[in-house]
């Protein structure tokens, strides 16, 4: 079960001789509610939660054609995210694996994002460099083992995500900006607007909010200028700084830490320029690199089975005091 932020999702994942498989994986996304606002609104978001849920666990056991009797651990998201919108799920589940008898599990949303790997790639094992960039988090980890991440490097302050949202919102894309301003990005020039970079000198960490705040000024003083803007050339040249910034620090990364994997994971590893960035650092750097496909990399019930699967294993069962938290930590 996933419900940390804009998506509900439950997925019913096999394991079985070291193998995952997707029985089924049902998103109910809100996006079209909350594109009216810009922006994700927390309150709208659990409701949205709790008229979902049940109808789309139904229909995850329907289409994998089991029953709950057939479950053997019902995992959650726990934290972090949206505490209303968390603790639709976690509710949800803990009266799911309590009615019925079923050990449960609480999940880190971030150790989810990077388990979706192991979906994409049956081979995959720790240890491996894992780059994790969606609406709340950029960060780099090393993945000592399953259960455990190492972080290396990670954002000051906001994430690459939240970056693209605010700039397409700014220059008037539909929210998410994110998979907007990507396709724009291909029709503008990415030297047009000079703008600084996310990467941190001397450290594996990011800061977006000068990023940020360069492009608003350009497109304010564009506008008080009366001056027309090009969104093309806005969209690449911002892209392109923040693709750069993030290659930047992932190589210094690769090199520090000496891994032969990367795992490229969130809700903007759907990023088409990133990817294909990241594609080429690893083939120069003839290390192994590993990326979802585009639907398992935005939020998802299937990548939180994978990550549950995990903990239940290592025996990390949560009882009926489980809770949600909106930090890192539960
Ligand atoms: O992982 P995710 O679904 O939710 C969080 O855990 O935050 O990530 C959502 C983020 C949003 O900021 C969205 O704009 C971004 O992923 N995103 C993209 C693309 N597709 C989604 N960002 C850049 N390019 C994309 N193609
Ligand atoms: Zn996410």
């Amino acid at each position: 079960m996933e419900s940390s932020c804009d998506e509900t999702s439950a997925a019913i994942v096999e394991y079985r001789d070291g193998v995952f498989e997707i029985k089924s994986n049902i998103v109910a996304s809100q996006i079209e509610t909350h594109r009216l606002y810009g922006g994700v609104v927390p309150e709208i978001a659990s409701r949205a939660h709790i008229e979902a849920v049940s109808s789309i666990t139904t229909e995850a056991l329907s289409e994998a054609g089991i029953t709950l009797s057939d479950i053997d651990c019902v995992a959650v998201t726990t934290h972090p995210g949206l505490i209303g919108a968390l603790l639709v799920g976690v509710n949800f589940a803990k009266s799911l694996a309590f009615a019925n008898n079923i050990p449960l599990v609480s999940v880190n949303h971030i150790h989810g994002h990077i388990s979706a790997a192991y979906l994409a790639d049956k081979t995959l094992r720790p240890k491996f460099l894992a780059l994790v960039v969606s609406g709340g988090h950029t960060s780099i980890y090393v993945c000592e083992d399953s259960l455990t991440l190492r972080e290396i490097g990670t954002t000051r302050d906001d994430a690459a995500g939240e970056a693209f949202d605010k700039i397409g919102r700014v220059i008037g894309l539909p929210y998410p900006g994110g998979a907007a301003l990507d396709k724009l990005a291909y029709e503008g020039d990415p030297k047009a607007i000079k703008l600084p970079s996310p990467a941190l000198a001397h450290t594996l960490d990011f800061s977006f909010s000068g990023i940020k705040t360069a492009a608003l000024n350009y497109l304010n003083s564009a506008a008080q200028k009366d001056e027309p803007i090009n969104r093309a050339d806005v969209a690449a040249s911002y892209t392109k700084q923040i693709v750069d910034a993030i290659v930047k620090q992932t190589s210094a990364a690769i090199d520090e830490t000496g891994l032969d994997t990367l795992v490229l994971a969130g809700g903007v590893a759907a990023n088409s320029h990133l990817r294909k960035a990241l594609e080429e650092l690893c083939k120069n750097k003839k290390i192994k690199f590993v990326v979802p496909p585009k639907s398992l990399c935005g939020d998802n019930g299937a990548m939180i089975a994978v990550s549950g699967c995990f903990e239940y294993l290592a025996g990390n069962l949560a009882d009926t005091s489980l809770n949600a938290s909106a930090s890192d930590d539960l």
